[in-house]
């Protein structure tokens, strides 16, 4: 191995994510998908100062995101399906809240010294539909995986608990044509969950909740509670609550489907898991990335059993339990 390569990538890699996801945030990547444009041309369409257009989109050309031919550019057709914001596969909404949370990143230093994470801004209403449908630019990979894998014919009711964009349920009610979804959340992610709802022709079978699932009822009689990257926001106390409250939502026999990234025992993998791990603990009191045992665990005392783990995209496990 070279050492020195390894740890001057890992020390400069925090400029690559800078300078992609600024230019996505200036909408260059697709100021670029029509037509080739200049640094100049491209400045003034995004206003964008030239000087500094110009150096970065050089930058971009190097790394392989965009392609230059004469003094033009275009955005390189590869990534154009992830990077482009009318693509049907875009990941801009998530890679737009990799942008926001790149700023507290910055201060991991104070985060290690007091353990305590970056004070909470308030999210502005572009900060909050990046983050909640950069859920949906996640989950709509893994939830078709999940779908794929888990049979939910015997379900006739899910609770899809911190939904988010619901984007789960919406595949799940699609591929179960008797089952009804309830997607609950706060109330700025129900909002643009209902608008997915409606725009997937799935309001007669998809209902929605705004509550807190801390403090407020989660309702019951469900056969399936379904829990999707939820648990890394939360410390052991409040996790097992959530199971506690969950298992009493099910109904005899119901069954509640826990995905998440998990960590080996080893803690050191897979090494995303153990990298995320580290942005849960800059942005949540007491989040980080659990390990299945750990889950398990919490899992068991609050009653479930007959566990089955199940590999899922993107990086992700469920654990079926009842
Ligand atoms: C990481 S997202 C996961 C979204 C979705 N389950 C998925 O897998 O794509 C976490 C979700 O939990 C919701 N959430 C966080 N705290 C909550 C609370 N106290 N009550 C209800 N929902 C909450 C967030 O609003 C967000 O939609």
């Amino acid at each position: 191995m070279d050492w020195n390569e390894k740890i001057n990538d890992m020390a400069g890699g925090y400029k690559n994510a800078a300078i992609l996801l600024n230019s996505l945030r200036a909408g260059i990547f697709d100021a670029l998908a029509e037509e080739w444009k200049t640094p100049a041309e491209l400045a003034a369409d995004c206003k964008l100062d030239a000087r500094a257009t110009d150096i970065v989109v050089h930058s971009l050309a190097a790394a392989g995101i965009l392609k230059k031919d004469g003094d033009r550019f275009s955005t390189e057709p590869g990534a154009r399906p992830f990077l482009l914001a009318d693509s049907p596969t875009t990941m801009k909404s998530i890679l737009g809240h990799n942008l926001s949370m790149m700023r507290g990143w910055a201060h991991l230093d104070e985060v290690m010294q007091s353990g305590q994470p970056i004070p909470k801004q308030e999210q502005s209403k572009e900060q909050l539909r990046d983050f909640i449908c950069g859920m949906e630019n996640v989950s709509r990979i893994s939830s078709l995986d999940v779908a794929a894998k888990i049979d939910l014919a015997f379900a006739k009711r899910l609770l899809d608990l911190g939904g988010g964009p619901g984007t789960s349920s919406i595949t799940f009610a699609n591929d179960n044509p008797g089952l009804e979804c309830v997607v609950y959340d706060l109330e700025g992610p129900i909002e643009i969950a209902e608008e997915q709802i409606a725009n997937a022709n799935l309001s007669n079978r998809i209902s929605t909740v705004v509550g807190d699932f801390h403090t407020d009822d989660i309702g019951e009689g469900f056969d399936v509670v379904y829990i999707s990257n939820i648990i890394h926001m939360m410390d052991s106390e409040r996790t097992l609550a959530l199971f506690n409250k969950s298992r009493r939502a099910l109904v005899p026999g119901g069954r509640l489907l826990l995905k998440d990234f998990y960590l080996e025992d080893s803690q050191t993998e897979p090494a995303f898991c153990a990298q995320f791990s580290v942005n849960m603990l800059v942005n949540t009191q007491g989040g980080k990335t659990y390990t299945r045992s750990e889950a398990l665990d919490l899992l068991g005392k609050a009653g479930f059993g007959d566990f089955e783990v199940i590999d899922v995209a993107t990086q992700s496990q469920v654990i079926v339990c009842s």
